[in-house]
């Protein structure tokens, strides 16, 4: 079972896998895959879905079974029901094996916003300033970012048997040393993580 995120810092690592699979290196005929988080509101084949994301940088050139690949329904018509059969689902296949991890410039994991207190569940997030600016690279415009995200809370990703968190780009290393070095807290919640007893860092600061 694998835990599998979005954003461009993972894009190298789904075209290698790709690459792998095509040569057989890699097989997917077995994997179960479950993505971290998706927007609110957006439908699984917008452009803008990380189900999208996921379907074009990884499923869709893979041997994987698109049914045994799971996103989040950000078109869910109860949300809160959404959440708790996605946690299901994760405790029903025996939780993550390996999860793979980005950062965002505020700390989040996944969409594990800053916040009072460490989030267990799966919960539904409203997504900071910082976190739509840095976002809205990949929209026309900030107002058309969604403003809500469903994500995988921090008991699934710190049950996980093995993290592997990536970070590119010198524009993060100020929120990784915070992360791997400042005090635990939720307002930077990539902090938790080190508390996780096989957490696998590969960085490019340049
Ligand atoms: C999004 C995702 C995160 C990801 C973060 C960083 O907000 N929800 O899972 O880690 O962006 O993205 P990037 O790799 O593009 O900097």
């Amino acid at each position: 079972m694998l835990g599998l995120a979005t954003g461009s810092t993972p894009i190298g690592t789904y075209e290698k896998l790709v690459k792998q699979n095509v040569e057989g290196k890699v097989d997917f005929a077995h994997v179960i895959t479950i993505n971290l988080d998706e927007y609110v509101g957006i439908e699984k084949n917008n452009e803008q879905s990380y189900r999208y994301f996921m379907n074009t940088h990884l499923f869709n050139h893979v041997n994987v079974s698109m049914q045994n690949t799971y996103v989040p329904n950000g078109k869910a018509d109860d949300l809160s029901i959404e959440c708790q059969r996605y946690d299901d689902k994760i405790n029903k296949v025996g939780g993550i094996d390996l999860q793979l991890l980005g950062i965002g410039h505020n700390g989040h994991i996944g969409f594990n916003e800053p916040g009072e207190y460490f989030e267990g569940n799966t919960h539904v997030v409203s997504l900071g300033k910082t976190t739509l600016e840095a976002n809205s690279r990949f929209f026309a415009s900030i107002e058309e970012v969604p403003t809500q995200a469903i994500t995988v809370g921090m008991q699934a990703i710190m049950q996980a048997k093995k993290v592997l968190l990536l970070v590119n780009g010198v524009d993060k290393e100020f929120i990784l040393n915070k992360a791997l070095y400042g005090p635990i807290t939720p307002k930077v919640p990539a902090s938790i993580l080190q508390l996780h007893p096989d957490l696998t860092v590969i960085c490019c600061l340049e």
